[in-house]
């Protein structure tokens, strides 16, 4: 029986729709279970959805929609674009599935009959967008980890006793010296366990949407201890068949972006610990996606969706950019720019070229017929070299792909691309084929083998990562079922002579300078949906704002509230008026315009850029921590070429300077005005 091995990408908020910071993830660990099943393990592949707490709550009531619909149409988003890009995760799984449901309370039962549950009162900070107890901080403290203000809670809750775990984990990141990779996140949960570990509050009694506690269903469980069990329920923990579990966990691979490695890495095995299960044997922390300098996220509206880079250069394109572009395990830089020079230097003049000049020429001097090699005559040193490249492909990507080097092993890889273009280059088949005497049709056979044969060795190597074009390159080279193949058993040498070759297409076609101009322009639209983002319930018609006023179409813009000729409108009609408490967290002044500036405000829920033309009246410094009221649901505008998502809401004074509204009393943020 082949050995198990089960891999997971964290479980996705559905506060917001997938950008290709989800995709990043999602690619590597598809990558991982493509290839590992071609080295003939039996792998289980797992994706899904993260649903309760209270930022999924509160993003359903900013779309005003409730939250179990919010979820189902934002997971529903996500496994959407998993499919279209043929994602291979053998299961999906939601939060809100009864079977999770049942897991989790059946976890949470275990870990408090093992007596590490007790009740206790929680007074602290905490931030909903990071769902995340805080220590330390003051009430109106910012979140260390991402700078929206923390909340205040006081709450009587379940606590975890994760002291006295603190030991036990450090004993094993000392003993297992690769459960945490690489080793700068390793280093950092050292010393973070190190510096002491306080008791975990695992429920919330102040907001319903959630898992009850078992027995006390006053209080729901606290969001991550929900979320993370999902690694195990999705095999069948606590269910009547646990056949799954049995054969898959533990979890050879647990892929994550570098902010949630404390989840992971701390409290996850602490919790299987306390409720004596086996722990995953590895947790792989990748870094982050920046796009304009900043971590691409939601919150800050710099996101890229994957469906833009899907539409117009495919599928392996984004796949095959995300993995050789950034150094896996550190940040890395986003661009259209790079992602099109890449695409052109790399699939479209690299393993593209050199898929069609070799097969053509087969085609065109043997008849479709992979040609003999001559064995002594006619050759040369450089045919040798080709098949040592080869072979030195294909090891160092085993080393660097077994490493998670995935840019890494993709430049082996290409190494030998670029040592056959230059082979071919050197030996001028075009120039031999148009010759008839022996020796040369002896040599073209040979150059064209061993074109062929480097082709048919990067194509396989290539394949986890581009599945699409390599299963097309492998047709055409007469092979069958390239994902059926042993990776284990490619060496020089393994291609049939005198097999027929398939039908030859171009696999990728070379993208011009307009490819940049037309993925730019359609998330410049999309950009201009920022505020709907968080509102899926919002048909597509409305929620495609157009980015500039000045060119807003009228069938984007929404039915104008009827008023009746006594001036008067109805309730509903002031209900479309999103208002709402927000926190000014930045504010500058906005370059060549004396009234404007530009504001960051924070929701709760998301930050929003906000252009507003109070500079004469309000000093930005002085307007930092305070709170106002905006209208959150104004469609974009720009301004100076700076987006403005909403308008503050301040009393205009006749002639006078425009004056803030504001509270007397302590309101959160997010809160709505009605
Ligand atoms: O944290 N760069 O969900 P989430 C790289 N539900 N990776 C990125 C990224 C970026 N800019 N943006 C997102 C959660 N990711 C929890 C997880 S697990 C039990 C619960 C990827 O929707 C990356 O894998 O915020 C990151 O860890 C994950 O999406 C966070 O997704
Ligand atoms: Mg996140």
């Amino acid at each position: 029986m082949s050995k198990p091995f089960y891999i997971t990408t964290p479980i996705y908020y559905v506060n917001a729709r997938p950008h290709i910071g989800h995709a990043y993830t999602t690619i590597a660990c598809d990558t991982i279970a493509r290839r590992q099943r071609m080295l003939g393990f039996d792998t289980y592949f797992l994706t899904g959805t993260d649903e309760h707490g209270q930022k999924i709550e509160r993003a359903a009531q900013a779309a005003g929609t409730d939250p179990q619909k919010f979820a189902d149409e934002v997971s529903a988003q996500f496994r959407g674009l998993w499919q279209r890009m043929g994602i291979t995760n053998d299961d999906y799984i939601r939060t809100t599935e009864e079977r999770h449901k049942k897991g989790v309370g059946e976890l949470f039962r275990r870990i408090r009959d093992k007596g590490y549950i007790y009740k206790g009162t929680y007074t602290g900070q905490y931030c909903v967008s990071e769902e995340l107890y805080v220590d330390g901080l003051k009430p109106g403290d910012p979140c260390p980890t991402c700078g929206r203000i923390t909340e205040t809670v006081q709450e009587e809750n379940y606590f975890f006793k994760l002291s006295a775990f603190q030991d036990k984990l450090l004993e094993l990141y000392n003993s297992q010296p690769d459960f945490i990779r690489p080793e700068t996140r390793r280093n950092e949960v050292i010393s973070f366990v190190k510096s002491g570990l306080r008791d975990l509050s695992v429920s919330r009694s102040t907001f319903q949407w959630g898992i009850p506690v078992p027995d006390d269903p006053k209080h729901v469980i606290y969001v991550w201890l929900d979320a993370l069990s999902n690694y195990i329920t999705a095999l069948g923990y606590g269910s009547d068949d646990t056949t799954k579990y049995k054969k898959y966990w533990p979890a050879e691979v647990q892929m994550i972006g570098k902010e949630i490695v404390r989840f992971h890495c701390v409290y996850w095995p602490a919790f299987l610990m306390a409720a004596e299960i086996p722990l995953p044997k590895a947790i792989v922390a990748h870094g982050w996606l920046l796009f304009e300098e900043n971590k691409m996220s939601k919150s800050r509206g710099n996101i890229v969706r994957a469906e833009t880079i899907l539409d117009v250069l495919g599928n392996d394109a984004l796949r095959y950019f995300l993995l050789r572009e950034i150094v896996f395990g550190q940040d890395g830089s986003f661009s259209f720019d790079a992602l099109v020079q890449r695409y052109n230097a790399d699939l479209a003049n690299g393993l593209g070229n050199l898929a069609s000049r070799t097969l053509t020429m087969i085609n065109r001097y043997f008849k479709g017929e992979v040609p003999f090699p001559s064995q002594r005559a006619a050759r040369k040193a450089g045919d040798d070299v080709i098949a040592e490249q080869a072979e030195k492909a294909i090891k160092e990507c085993k080393a660097l792909f077994d490493q998670y080097q995935f840019s890494r092993g993709l430049e082996a890889a290409w190494a030998l691309v670029g040592a056959v273009d230059k082979y071919i280059v050197e030996n001028e088949p075009w120039a031999l084929g148009e010759k008839q005497d022996e020796e040369s049709r002896a040599r073209l056979a040979t150059v064209l083998y061993t074109s062929a044969e480097a082709l048919r060795i990067v194509t396989a190597l290539a394949h986890p990562v581009i599945p699409e074009a390599t299963a097309k390159i492998w047709a055409q080279l007469g092979l069958d079922g390239i994902a059926k193949f042993d990776l284990s058993t490619l060496k020089w040498g393994q291609l049939q002579l005198g097999s027929k070759l398939g039908k030859v297409e171009p696999v990728f076609p070379r993208a011009d300078k307009k490819a940049i101009e037309r993925m730019q322009e359609m998330e410049d639209q999309q950009r201009g949906g920022v505020v709907t983002d968080a509102q899926p319930g919002v048909p597509e018609k409305t929620a495609a704002a157009t980015p500039s006023a000045e060119a807003a179409k009228p069938e984007a813009a929404k039915p104008a509230a009827t008023v009746s000729s006594d001036g008067k409108i109805t309730i509903d009609d002031f209900a479309k008026v999103d208002l709402r408490v927000a926190q000014v967290k930045v504010a500058e002044r906005v370059k060549g315009a004396d009234k404007l500036l530009r504001l960051e405000v924070d929701l709760g829920y998301e930050t929003r850029q906000i252009l507003a033309g109070i500079a004469e009246a309000y000093a930005p410094e002085t307007l930092i921590g305070r709170k106002v009221v905006i209208v959150a649901n104004l469609a974009p505008r720009k301004m100076r070429g700076l987006e403005s998502n909403g308008m503050i809401v301040a009393a205009s004074l006749e002639g006078g300077k425009p004056v803030l509204a504001s509270f007397l009393e302590e309101v959160p943020l997010g809160a709505r005005l009605k």
